[in-house]
This record gives structure tokens, C-alpha cells and sequence, in this order.
């Protein structure tokens, strides 16, 4: 019931300046995004690649005005590939970007998302990882695909995200899973009408088992974004009848939740990639971990009124 509410906010400007001003969010919000600045996340990606975790960094960000903020968005992502570089991780630090962050809602939003995305996407190529569009709301989503299928004519690896509560989803898996490329599956975080996506929780877990199995028996690389314990079993459990090996799919999920259980599949042998968010924009990539879990809520709630 709450978690409609809240996505709602996290498109409300009066909310964001009262969430992002209260002096109690920061230990709230640090659980989720453990920085704001370069300097911050790298230790942490250290860390985690350490404890043999792979990580996807997202610097925090969307809904951006100005073509000015995106060339900033884009600046902000190859400083960050610089920043990597001497690490030497390869494909166990790859990027998550989201279109909205690079311009695609501006005035020739298409061209101009495209055109701040590709330096990204070679900057990564050229130390050896990758990039992966992350899933907006569905308004956003051909021209993502679109640009996703333009990127990889020059770079294949680059992968995207589809969202199993859309209706359109099973589709799209079946020409995503035909050409070997990386797909990252989740339920999905926005607010979407009924006329386009499933409302009921049962309904969209079981439009993801569908598409797992399409993109398992597929020729792509499944990377399953969940921390849904039935899930995970019903990937090992599709995987195997599809007689892929350990290093054929990856488990992905969210930095700050279910942490043990990262380093439980990682220990049992699998690729386990921590999604990494950082920056200082982080109010919408906030509500939706909020809204994904009221009981988050509560907790937030109860340190604003016990400080
Ligand atoms: P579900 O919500 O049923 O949660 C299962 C269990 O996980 C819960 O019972 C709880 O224990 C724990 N949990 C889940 N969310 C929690 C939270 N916020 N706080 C505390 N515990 C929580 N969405 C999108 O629209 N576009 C995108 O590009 C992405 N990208 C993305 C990358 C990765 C790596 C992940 C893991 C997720 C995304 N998402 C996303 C978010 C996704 O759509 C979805 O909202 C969340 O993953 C929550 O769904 P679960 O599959 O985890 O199941």
C-alpha cells in the first residue's frame, strides 16, 4: 500500500528538498548509497572486489534539465573509469547508467543520450569492462533499447535491463536473448499504469520466472538483478536444466541489502555483482529502495523522531 505513495514522492521537488535537507536522512540514505563522491566509492569497490564480489557502480542521478548537467553526468562516469583504471579489475567494476542522467528527456533527448553515453561505453572498453543500461519508466524504454542495439554494433558487450511487471517484457527477452547479449533482469522499481504493466506482486513474479526461463534457454548472458530468495533457487534450478555452467549467468543485487547473502553465492561459486550507487543526486534512487520495503520506511521515520 505505501510503496505507490512513496514512488510518488520520489517524483515530488517538495519532497526531495525536504528528504535531502533533513539532517537525520544521511545514516538512513548511507545504508544504501555508502557515498557521494569518487574518492569515497573506491575503497569500496577494493572491498568488495576483495571478498570476491563483482560490482556495477551507478552514479546517482536522473530527471536532469539542462544539456549542461548531462555533459556533467557524462564527465562525472569517465572520471570515474579513470579512477579505475589502475586497478586492473577488468569486467569486476562495469558501469550502470541511466539515460535519463545523459539527456534523454531534453530536446532531442534520443541523440543527445546517445551521444553522452558512447564515450562512456569506450572509456569502459578501453580498461576492459563494460557498460549496462539500467530500466527506466516505460515512456523511456524503445529509445533505450534503440540506443542499447546501436552500441552494441561497435561494442557487444554492453548490456540493458528489462523489467519483468511490464507486460511488453516477454518479447522483448525473446529478441534480447537471440544475439548473445548481456540482459539484466528485474521486477522492476517505477510507478506504471495497469495499461502497461502488472500491478499484482504474484503476477510479477511470475512474468520473471517466464522470462528467466527465455533468456536461460536463450543465447544470451543472464544477469539476474533480485535478492528474492524463491528466485534465486528457481534460477540455479533453470540454469542447470539448461545446462549452463556457474560462469554462464551472474546474480546481481543492491548494495546494502541482504549483504550475506552476496557473500553466501559468491563462496558457493557464483559471479555476484554488487550494484553500487554513489553520488550526491541520490533522492530518487532512495525512494525507490524506500518503496520497495515499507518497513524501511518505519525505520527512517523512527531516526527522524528519536534524534
Ligand atoms: P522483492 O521486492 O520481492 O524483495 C525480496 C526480498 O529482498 C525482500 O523480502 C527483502 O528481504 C529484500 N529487499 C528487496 N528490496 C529491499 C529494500 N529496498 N530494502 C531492504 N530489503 C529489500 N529496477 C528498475 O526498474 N530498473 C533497473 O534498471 C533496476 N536495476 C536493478 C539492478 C539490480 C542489481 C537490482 C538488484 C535491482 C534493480 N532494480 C531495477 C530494482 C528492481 O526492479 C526491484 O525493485 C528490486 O530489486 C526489489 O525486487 P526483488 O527482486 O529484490 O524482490
Amino acid at each position: 500500500m505505501l510503496g505507490p505513495v512513496i514512488l510518488a514522492a520520489s517524483r515530488s521537488d517538495k519532497m526531495r528538498r525536504l528528504v535531502s535537507a533533513a539532517p537525520v536522512t544521511k545514516p538512513v540514505v548511507n545504508r544504501f548509497i555508502p557515498g557521494e563522491t569518487v574518492d569515497q566509492v573506491v575503497p569500496i569497490v577494493t572491498d568488495l572486489t576483495g571478498s570476491g564480489l563483482e560490482v556495477t557502480l551507478d552514479v546517482v542521478g536522473e530527471d536532469i534539465t539542462t544539456p549542461e548537467q548531462a555533459t556533467a553526468a557524462r564527465d562525472a562516469y569517465l572520471e570515474l573509469i579513470e579512477r579505475l583504471k589502475p586497478l586492473g579489475l577488468g569486467t569486476k567494476a562495469e558501469m550502470s547508467v541511466k539515460l535519463s542522467m545523459f539527456g534523454q528527456a531534453l530536446e532531442n533527448g534520443h541523440e543527445l543520450a546517445l551521444a553522452n553515453v558512447r564515450p562512456v561505453v569506450e572509456a569502459a572498453a578501453a580498461i576492459g569492462t563494460t557498460v549496462t543500461l539500467d530500466a527506466e519508466d516505460h515512456t523511456t524504454l524503445d529509445s533505450m533499447f534503440a540506443i542499447h542495439e546501436e552500441l552494441r554494433k561497435d561494442f557487444p558487450q554492453t548490456g540493458c535491463v528489462i523489467q519483468a511487471y511490464l507486460f511488453r517484457t516477454e518479447e522483448d527477452a525473446r529478441r534480447l536473448a537471440a544475439n548473445g547479449s548481456r540482459v539484466r533482469i528485474v521486477k522492476g522499481a517505477y510507478k506504471e499504469p495497469a495499461s502497461v504493466a502488472y500491478q499484482d506482486k504474484t503476477e510479477i513474479d511470475k512474468a520473471y520466472v517466464r522470462i528467466l526461463r527465455i533468456l536461460m534457454e536463450g543465447e544470451g548472458y543472464p544477469m539476474i538483478g533480485s535478492h528474492d530468495p524463491r528466485l534465486i533457487a528457481i534460477t540455479q534450478e533453470l540454469a542447470r536444466r539448461a545446462g549452463r555452467k556457474m560462469d554462464e549467468y551472474e546474480f546481481q543485487m543492491l548494495y546494502g541489502i541482504r549483504s550475506d547473502e552476496h557473500l553466501r553465492l559468491a563462496a558457493e561459486g557464483h559471479r555476484m555483482r554488487v550494484y553500487t550507487a554513489y553520488g550526491t543526486d541520490w533522492y530518487g534512487y532512495f525512494m525507490r529502495r524506500l518503496a520497495e520495503k515499507p518497513a524501511n520506511l518505519l525505520f527512517f521515520v523512527r531516526s527522524m523522531i528519536t534524534k
